[in-house]
């Protein structure tokens, strides 16, 4: 089967979720094709869209390719074959449009004669929704919702035609008010639900697994692990921000019946000692916050101590991993008057034996900033080879 995945603003990291959530669960890439903010795979697995739009944290919404090939192809596809399969005939639709203008205006008129030929009483309604990419520029954005009143068609032009039906869309408003309702907050310093689990999925930690976060705050990552019935260690070295955790882990228990076991402890990740886990998520301390631009030399010495920072940390905790396991972080770059300055990645690995990990298609680091914002962030995952 094909499915489409709807990227958000951040593109290239949404990918290596995704590609990294695929080889997790062993679901296999035939194909791919990446056009704008969407993304094609082909792959012999069975895909649950309701899941993996809850689990994914870089896709704003997924959806089935009913058929793929040349533009005419797919016009006498959705001339001939049932594309609404509902009783109601009164229903509102739209066309999410990866394929250019003249695609998609050939699309709708077929689409829309064939319902009147049909009886079918559909609702051509545009989709204004955007979301402003990492770069700036603007992207298509998702449908806030789908029912069976609600039906959103796609065409992606790629190397070849797609157009198929969008089946689950992210549903934003929750995770905000997950993230707003629990009980201790620390804006300046948490990560959001979103990037939590984008770190998760490139740990690979699985259902059932365990995952550490060795700088857990107030436990973002940890609450959105638990959600994927993964089982957490965190900690920290401040104690009311594990007090703030324990509150909100309490809370998210009481309110979504978490199943899985949660360890949360104040202390210091440079000599810890640990239960053995499956693979490590987490962003430590990227330095003090900075308001303006920083002049060369300390924006070099925040490197230097966030570099030394992580070497400690992860020589310790490697000892606690398994075998295969990966750790996913979090890691500053810096804007000087000069330039960005980002962490030696070379050297970090030269002083733990960790190495990068080559993820098929995705090359460590992802930026995940703008070119405005003074600290940034790069994404690494590492492995113990
Ligand atoms: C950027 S914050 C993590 C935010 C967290 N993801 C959250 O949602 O709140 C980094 C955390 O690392 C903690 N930290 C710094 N050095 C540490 C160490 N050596 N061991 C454990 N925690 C440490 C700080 O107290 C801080 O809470």
């Amino acid at each position: 089967m094909k499915i489409l995945f709807v990227l958000g603003r951040n593109v290239e990291l949404s990918k290596a979720e995704i590609f990294s959530y695929f080889e997790k669960n062993q679901m296999n890439i035939k194909k791919f094709d990446l056009q704008r903010n969407a993304l094609v795979i082909e792959t012999d697995s069975k895909i649950n869209f309701n899941k993996i739009i809850k689990e994914l944290g870089g896709t704003t919404s997924v959806g089935e390719v009913y058929c793929s090939g040349g533009l005419e192809d797919v016009f006498e596809y959705v001339d001939k074959n049932e594309i609404y399969m509902e009783s109601e005939p009164k229903f509102i639709y739209s066309i999410l449009n990866f394929a250019g203008r003249s695609a998609s205006e050939k699309l709708y008129s077929i689409i829309k004669n064939k319902f009147k030929r049909e009886r079918l009483r559909g609702v051509f309604k545009r989709v204004r929704k955007t979301i402003e990419k990492q770069d700036k520029t603007f992207a298509i954005g998702s449908p806030t919702k789908i029912s069976k009143m609600d039906k959103t068609y796609f065409i992606f032009k790629g190397k070849e035609y797609h157009f198929g039906i969008i089946k689950g869309v992210c549903d934003s408003k929750e995770i905000e008010m997950r993230d707003m309702e629990k009980p201790v907050r620390r804006a300046e310093l948490a990560i959001s639900p979103r990037l939590s689990k984008i770190l998760i999925n490139l740990s690979q930690v699985k259902r059932n697994g365990v995952l550490l976060d060795p700088f857990c705050g107030i436990g973002t990552i940890l609450q959105e692990a638990l959600l994927q019935n993964i089982n957490v260690i965190g900690i920290d070295l401040d104690e009311s921000a594990i007090n703030g955790a324990k509150k909100n882990v309490f809370w998210l228990n009481k309110r979504y019946n978490i199943k899985s076991d949660y360890t949360i402890s104040c202390g210091d990740s440079r000599k810890a000692r640990l239960k053995i886990v499956d693979g490590v998520a987490t962003e430590p301390s990227l330095g003090v916050l900075l308001k303006r631009i920083p002049d060369y030399r300390k924006a070099n010495k925040m490197i230097y101590e966030f570099e030394n920072l992580i070497v400690d940390v992860l020589n310790n905790i490697k000892k606690f991993i398994k075998k295969g396991g990966k750790i996913s972080f979090t890691a500053p770059t810096i804007k000087t008057q000069k330039k960005r300055i980002s962490c030696d990645i070379k050297k970090i690995c030269k002083a733990t034996g960790l190495a990068v990990y080559s993820l098929k298609n995705i090359n460590f680091p992802i930026k995940e900033y703008r070119e405005d914002h003074i600290v940034g962030r790069e994404i690494f995952v590492l492995i113990d080879i």
